[in-house]
């Protein structure tokens, strides 16, 4: 094995002492250096300066430049493997950050696409867009960058977002809806000249959330929407375009679906991954349930490339008595008809409270809004942990 700390210089130095029959006890005392210091440069890899090495020649007898030399490639070798052991160990540290973050940042990337979550129910007034407000706000405050979609022409969820004035304001200035979404171009009007291909950024409003530095956003709907479905030809893909555009700056979209069933329904179908399903627990509440069952089963065999579940049904008691005896009925009756149907029932329910109401008409979160109580927000909060768990969203660290 070489080694490493006898250099070429001190080699030479050994080899012209040992030629002139000198010791290093000798060659020290000529040099007036201790032995110590001459073993170190001859064993241990010491190279002296310029100026030694120039007097080591001389009492050798031997060429100084060619000592000098030697002394000078020496010691630029040791400072290279020096150097080079030094970074060696920084260099394995940094590859081992970077691939570390590289694996973080590609387990992030898979989770990058929003997850699309559509509430139906094939009946009205059962608490699907207080229920995709409260969620949509509830997932914001968790840094979610969440995106709501009002696919409802009467657009509460639009007004309850915005507030009546701005979505007023929006509409009297013919801003973009998500109607433009199932027409494909933005129409004319006097700002904007002629009628051109939608710029899907276009019909989004920006942060209709409460919480400054998180995302909640807006596709707002408008009553001509219902025009859509007189002319609904080739139209059920549109929103699952637009949305695939825009999909990637979310982690969650949130699409408030109308009551009746139609080609709005099954454009949801083609945006979402999950199905939520507030109940009602009144008399009659399993009444929308075969219609959905039907209208999903028929989607998924038409589309078989397309995968969609009900992730849960959520009992909203949206009227105070739905917690009595009829209530209590009526979930035994959904509970039945979710069991032959294989569907999960959440384990939270949003009970009755009027601050769900106050809620809309304040904007505001829940969580909020002025004298909500502290087990009503609560129980809330627990049930979108649920549909979240569900769904497969979880909460960001900011
Ligand atoms: N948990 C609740 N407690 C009290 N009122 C509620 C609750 N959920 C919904 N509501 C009220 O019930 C009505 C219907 O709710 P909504 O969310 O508009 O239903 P949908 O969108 O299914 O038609 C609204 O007036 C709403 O404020
Ligand atoms: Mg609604």
């Amino acid at each position: 094995m070489v080694n490493m700390l006898v250099t070429p210089f001190a080699r030479e130095v050994k080899r012209l002492r040992s030629e002139r029959g000198l010791s290093i006890r000798d060659l020290a005392a000529a040099l007036g250096k201790s032995v110590a210091y001459l073993g170190k440069i001859e064993a241990q890899g010491e190279i002296p300066g310029p100026e030694f090495t120039c007097e080591i020649a001389r009492s050798l007898g031997a060429s100084p430049t060619d000592l000098l030399r030697l002394a000078k490639e020496s010691r630029l070798s040791k400072l290279e493997r020096d150097v080079s052991r030094e970074y060696a160990h920084a260099f394995l540290q940094a590859d081992a950050e970077q691939a570390k973050s590289s694996e973080m940042n590609e387990e992030k990337g898979a989770h990058r696409m929003a997850t699309v979550v559509s509430l139906i129910n094939m009946k009205g007034g059962v608490g699907k867009t207080t229920l995709a407000m409260q969620l949509a706000h509830t997932a914001s405050s968790m840094n979610l960058r969440t995106l709501t979609i009002d696919l409802d022409p009467q657009s509460n969820l639009s007004q309850a977002l915005m507030g009546p004035k701005k979505y007023v304001d929006h509409i009297k200035a013919s801003k973009p809806t998500v109607v433009q979404i199932f027409d494909g171009y933005i129409p004319t009007s006097p700002s904007n000249g002629s009628p051109h291909l939608l710029d899907v950024n276009k019909v989004v409003v920006k942060k209709t959330g409460y919480w400054t530095n998180s995302t909640l956003d807006l596709i707002p709907s408008r009553l001509e929407l219902s025009r859509t479905l007189k002319n609904p030809q080739g139209k059920e893909r549109r929103l699952a375009k637009a949305l695939a555009q825009i999909q990637n700056a979310y982690d969650l979209v949130i699409i408030d679906c109308a009551p009746t069933e139609s080609i709005l329904t099954e454009a949801a179908y083609f945006a979402s991954r999950y199905v939520v399903v507030p109940i009602k627990p009144e008399f009659m509440a399993t009444i929308g349930l075969p219609l959905l069952a039907r209208s999903l089963q028929e989607f998924c065999l038409e589309n078989d490339d397309h995968e969609i579940e009900i992730a849960g049904l959520v009992f909203v008691h949206s009227s105070n008595y739905s917690a009595g005896p009829e209530g209590q009925q009526s979930i035994k009756d959904v509970t039945k008809v979710a069991a032959e149907n294989d569907w999960h029932i959440c384990a939270n329910q949003v009970r009755y409270s009027a601050s769900y109401a106050k809620s809309a008409r304040e904007q505001t979160p829940l969580s909020r809004t002025s004298y909500a109580r502290d087990e009503v927000v609560r129980g809330f909060r627990r049930l979108a942990s649920e549909v979240f768990e569900l769904v497969g969203v979880a909460p960001v660290k900011p």
